[in-house]
């Protein structure tokens, strides 16, 4: 596992996880059953490896931070899926993988979200800013040359989705209903959804190689937002 740098204005930790390097057993070992269900549904082998490897990894460093072992360490779902521990539950988490890459965050104090796409053609990309972006970040993607729209693409697409990961509100959030931009520079963002509203601090990075990468803080979030715990020394707002 790899520790990333991270603005500290993020205050959160980051590692790299290299999912095609063969986790220690004591590491596989602490996974539980669900984890082993989970895993056994998956057709191809190589896919069950890297699920196993990514779970493993989290669990290793959850225990690092919170000093349990790894193996007693239970999860509970939040309404829109998103993991949570049940004991130690100041420690916020979130995972992401891509392909044999994952990334993990933690944070002390607030609820964080990770998102980590390869990078590759896009020959859709177009189609797709259609469906996810915002009117503003689709003509930002239409007035770039046509060789920089992939990244640019890939870009938007993971600070979304790290966005919507922070808040633990998923698929239930209309991405085109908030703006992240398409470029990489650090920024506030807000979200106002029927669901509730939050408000989250962005940071795209390049460190992972052949990847792009975005990692979402949340600030504060509206008490109709069920989806995101409480946060801890941070302002509440309606
Ligand atoms: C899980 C979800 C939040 C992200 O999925 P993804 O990008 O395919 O997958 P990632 O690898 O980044 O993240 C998966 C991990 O996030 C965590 N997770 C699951 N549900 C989550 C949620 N609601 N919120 C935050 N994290 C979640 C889990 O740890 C999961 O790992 P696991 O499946 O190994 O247990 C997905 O349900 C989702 O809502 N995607 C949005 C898709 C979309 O419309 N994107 C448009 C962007 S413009």
């Amino acid at each position: 596992m790899t520790i990333l740098q991270l603005p500290s204005s993020m205050n959160c930790r980051l590692w790299q996880v290299d999912l095609d390097a063969a986790p220690a057993p004591q590491a596989v070992a602490a996974l539980s059953e669900a984890e082993w269900d989970r895993a056994r549904r998956f057709v191809f082998k190589r896919d069950r490896s890297r699920f196993i490897a990514a779970h493993a990894a989290l669990r290793e460093t959850l225990s690092s931070q919170c000093g349990s072992p790894a193996s007693t360490l239970e999860f509970a779902l939040g309404p829109f899926g998103k993991p949570a521990l049940i004991e130690h539950g100041e420690l916020r988490f979130n995972l992401s993988h891509s392909e044999s890459l994952a990334l993990i965050a933690v944070s002390d104090d607030a609820e964080v979200g990770v998102d980590i796409e390869l990078l590759r053609p896009m020959p859709d990309a177009e189609a797709l800013a259609e469906t996810y972006f915002s009117a503003a970040e689709r003509r930002a993607l239409a007035a770039l040359p046509q060789e920089a729209r992939g990244r640019a693409f890939l870009c938007c697409w993971t600070r979304k989705e790290a966005c919507l990961k922070a808040t633990g509100m998923g698929l239930s959030v209309d991405t085109r209903s908030f703006e992240v931009g398409v470029s990489p520079e650090a920024r506030e963002v807000q979200i106002d959804a029927a669901d509730g509203c939050a408000r989250l601090a962005l940071s795209s990075f390049h460190d992972v190689q052949g990847a792009q990468c975005a990692v979402a803080r949340v600030l504060a979030c509206g008490p109709a937002q069920a989806a995101c715990r409480p946060l801890v020394d941070n302002e509440m707002y309606a």
